[in-house]
């Protein structure tokens, strides 16, 4: 993973190769609310504000699929008011967004695990992917208490629950059985505010990804930024474990 530079950021116009799905750890709404000297909560309700934009930009330029990592199975180790205030925000984000997602052809899915979840921000979960599941104009895919070693923890017991021969056991085999069975993997991975790590997020599917982190902070990463993350990844080779001269011909 490399962190993106100042003299790499400036966005040109059309973008080819567009990445058909973008994973996006959403970080630094935290440290965003202390530079404004706000509480943590309110660094999160511009983050939501920010996944508003975000959206609106992989329609503009063609992303078939965006996974947000909106409350990792860790999260629930934050402070209870901030665990709250980040329920709040998803039940209250589903009921502002819903129409206008609906209308613009997004179909909402979640992965992770509901267990755990209040039952009535998990009803509206479950609302949500039921009403917007004949859309395709973009899958937006909401990890919600969402761990990648839990995801996989899954997918080996169901394996193991539904009796699969070990001959039958391939890598393709393991994909369908994650959160994301029927999805291409990530082609990009997309990380604000600097920190260099996966932090348990689709750690089976990232396995050939490519990386984009920016020191940006999560509420701050706007549609120029957005863009020029698709650049950037647009200027990549990506070998696959192959050679340069290989891929190139
Ligand atoms: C990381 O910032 C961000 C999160 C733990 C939550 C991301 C959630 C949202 C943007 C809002 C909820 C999502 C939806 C779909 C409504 P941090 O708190 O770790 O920031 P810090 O590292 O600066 O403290």
């Amino acid at each position: 993973m490399a962190l993106m530079t100042k003299s790499e950021q400036a966005p040109t116009e059309g973008v080819p190769n567009v990445p058909t799905h973008v994973a996006i750890i959403m970080d630094g709404n935290g440290r965003w609310a202390k530079q404004h000297g706000l509480p943590r909560p309110e660094g999160h309700r511009h983050g939501v504000e920010n996944l508003r934009r975000v959206l609106r930009a992989c329609v503009q330029e063609g992303v078939k699929i965006l996974t947000i990592y909106a409350f990792s199975t860790e999260n629930w180790n934050r402070p209870k008011y901030e665990v709250d205030a980040l329920m709040r925000l998803l039940e209250m984000f589903i009921e502002r967004e819903l129409d206008e997602l609906d209308s613009q052809g997004v179909q909402i899915r979640h992965i992770g695990d509901l267990e755990g979840v209040n039952l009535r921000l998990a009803r509206k979960i479950r609302s949500a992917t039921a009403r917007t599941a004949h859309n395709n104009t973009l899958i937006l895919n909401v990890a919600f208490n969402y761990g990648g070693r839990k995801e996989i923890v899954q997918a080996v017991k169901r394996i193991v629950r539904e009796g699969v021969p070990e001959d039958n056991i391939t890598e393709e085999l393991i994909s369908r059985y994650m959160y994301t069975g029927d999805l291409p993997d990530p082609d990009l991975i997309i990380r604000t505010s600097g920190e260099l790590r996966v932090s348990n997020f689709l750690i089976w599917q990232s396995s050939y990804s490519e990386f984009y982190v920016t020191p940006t902070l999560w509420p701050d990463f706007d549609q120029n930024e957005f863009h020029l993350a698709l650049e950037t990844y647009a200027a990549r080779t990506r070998r696959f474990g192959k050679t340069d001269d290989q891929v190139n011909g």
